[in-house]
C-alpha cells in the first residue's frame, strides 16, 4: 500500500484527512548486545517502514484502526492502561503514555497505523511503530521534541510499558538514519557519526524464519550476566560503570578470576566494541575485506561466547561463504533466529541472495525470504 491509498482508506474510515508519518526498521551491521553496556553500535536504517495516517478528534479519545489487524481498538487518554495489555498496540500506547508525562495531555486522535517491516524477523517492527507513532503524537499537538529526544522516550515506552529492556539502537536509527549510510552510535554520549557504504554494495538481508522462544528470556539473561561483570570490575576500580568501560587488557587481565559465563560474556562485549569503531574506521575508508573479517568475527563470537545464535543464523551464515561478490556477513540483532546481513556487491546481489536461499534450504528444511536493501533515512512526514 502506497500513501495516497492509505490516505483514501483512512479518509474512508474516518472521513478525515490524515497527515502521515513513517519510521524504517533496521538492520544492525556490527555492535551486537554492545547498546545496554554503554557501548558502540552501528546499524543503518531500511526501505521497509511502519506509517502512522493520524488525525485529530474533538474529544479525548484515541481510535487505532491496523490494516494488519482486524478490529477497532479504542482507548480513553485520560485512563489509558498503566502496563502492557499484551496486544500490538501497546507500542503506541506506552509512547502516548510517555508523551503525555513529559508534555501534558494529547489530543484526541483517530490512527491508521501500515507496517511493511516484517514482524518477528529482528528488523526493528516495534521501534519502527514506536517512532512513526510518536513523530504522528508530536506533530499533531504541536510539541517540540527533536528526534534524539522522541528516540529516547520510545525507548522509555519499550523499557517502562512495554516491560522489553532493550537498548537505544534501534529507535535511534529509526530516527536518525541516513540514505546510504550506515550509523556509528556511542550508546553513552549518543554522539554519532555517518560511515557512507560504498556505492555498489548492497545489503543483502536473510530471514531464518525461526524465531526461537527463548529469545526474551534469555536476553534479560545477557544483561544480567554483563551486570554481574560490571559489578566485579568495579569493585577493582569504581570508575568503570559499565562493561564499555573495561579495556581489553584489563579484561585479559582478570578474566581467569570470572565465572567461565560471565567471562564469555564480557569478552564478546568489550571485544565487540573495538571491532565496531574499527568497522566504522574501515567503512570510511572503503577497506571492505577488512569490514567483511570484522563481521565475521563477530558472528562467531556472538556464536561462542554471548551464545545468542542458533543452527538455522548459523546456517545462514555459512551459506554465503565462498559467494561470488560476498564480503561479509553475520547475525544481525537479539539473535536466536530472526535474519543474517551481508554485503554484497551490487552486480552480485540478487544470485547471492538466491544461491544462500538454496544452500539454507536444502540444509534446514525451512523457505527463508532474503530481502535486497539499501541504507534509507530515518524517520519523517510524508506529504
Ligand atoms: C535488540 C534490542 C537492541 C539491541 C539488540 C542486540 O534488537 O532491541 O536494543 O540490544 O537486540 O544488539
Amino acid at each position: 500500500m502506497n500513501s495516497p491509498e492509505l490516505v483514501q482508506h483512512f479518509e474512508k474510515l474516518f472521513n478525515q484527512q490524515p497527515r502521515i508519518f513513517r519510521a524504517p526498521g533496521r538492520v544492525n551491521l556490527i555492535g551486537e548486545h554492545t547498546d545496554y553496556n554503554d557501548g558502540f553500535v552501528m546499524p543503518a536504517a531500511l526501505g521497509f517502514s511502519t506509517y502512522v495516517a493520524i488525525a485529530e478528534r474533538p474529544d479525548r479519545k484515541l481510535l487505532i484502526d491496523s490494516e494488519e489487524f482486524a478490529g477497532r481498538l479504542e482507548f480513553d487518554l485520560d485512563h489509558l492502561p498503566s502496563l502492557r495489555t499484551g496486544a500490538w498496540c501497546d507500542y503506541i500506547l506506552g509512547v502516548a503514555t510517555m508523551l503525555q508525562q513529559r508534555a501534558g495531555n494529547l489530543r484526541g486522535a483517530n490512527m491508521l497505523v501500515h507496517g511493511e517491516v516484517p514482524i518477528g524477523a529482528g528488523l526493528s517492527s516495534s521501534a519502527a511503530l514506536e517512532v512513526a507513532s510518536a513523530l504522528a503524537f508530536v506533530s499533531l499537538n504541536n510539541t517540540q521534541l527533536p528526534l534524539p529526544e522522541l528516540a529516547q522516550l520510545c525507548r522509555k515506552a519499550e523499557n517502562e510499558f512495554v516491560g522489553a529492556r532493550v537498548g537505544i539502537m534501534d529507535q535511534f536509527v529509526s530516527c536518525m538514519g541516513k540514505a546510504g549510510h550506515a550509523l556509528l552510535l556511542d550508546c553513552r554520549s549518543l554522539d554519532f557519526k555517518f560511515a557512507p557504504i560504498p556505492v555498489g554494495i548492497r545489503l543483502v538481508v536473510c530471514n531464518t524464519k525461526v524465531k526461537h522462544d527463548l529469545a526474551t528470556g534469555a536476553y534479560n539473561k545477557r544483561r544480567e550476566e554483563c551486570e554481574e561483570g560490571v559489578r566485579y570490575f568495579e569493585k577493582l576500580n569504581p570508575a568503570i560503570k559499565a562493561l564499555r568501560d573495561v579495556s581489553p587488557e584489563v579484561l585479559e587481565r582478570h578474566i581467569d578470576d570470572l565465572p567461565s559465563t560471565i567471562a564469555k560474556r564480557c569478552s564478546h562485549v568489550v571485544h565487540e566494541n573495538r571491532r565496531t569503531l574499527d568497522a566504522a574506521r574501515a567503512l570510511t575508508k572503503s577497506d571492505l575485506s577488512q569490514v567483511g573479517r570484522l563481521m565475521r568475527e563477530s558472528h562467531n563470537s556472538l556464536r561462542d561466547l554471548y551464545e545468542v545464535s542458533c543452527h538455522e543464523l548459523d546456517v545462514m551464515v555459512d551459506s554465503a561463504d565462498g559467494l561470488p561478490g560476498f564480503i561479509g556477513g553475520r547475525m544481525t540483532g537479539g539473535g536466536f533466529g530472526g535474519c543474517t546481513v551481508n554485503l554484497v556487491r551490487w552486480e552480485n546481489a540478487e544470485d547471492f541472495a538466491a544461491q544462500v536461499a538454496e544452500r539454507y534450504r536444502r540444509a534446514t528444511g525451512i523457505d527463508p525470504q532474503t530481502y535486497l536493501c539499501s541504507a534509507e533515512d530515518g524517520a519523517q512526514e510524508v506529504s
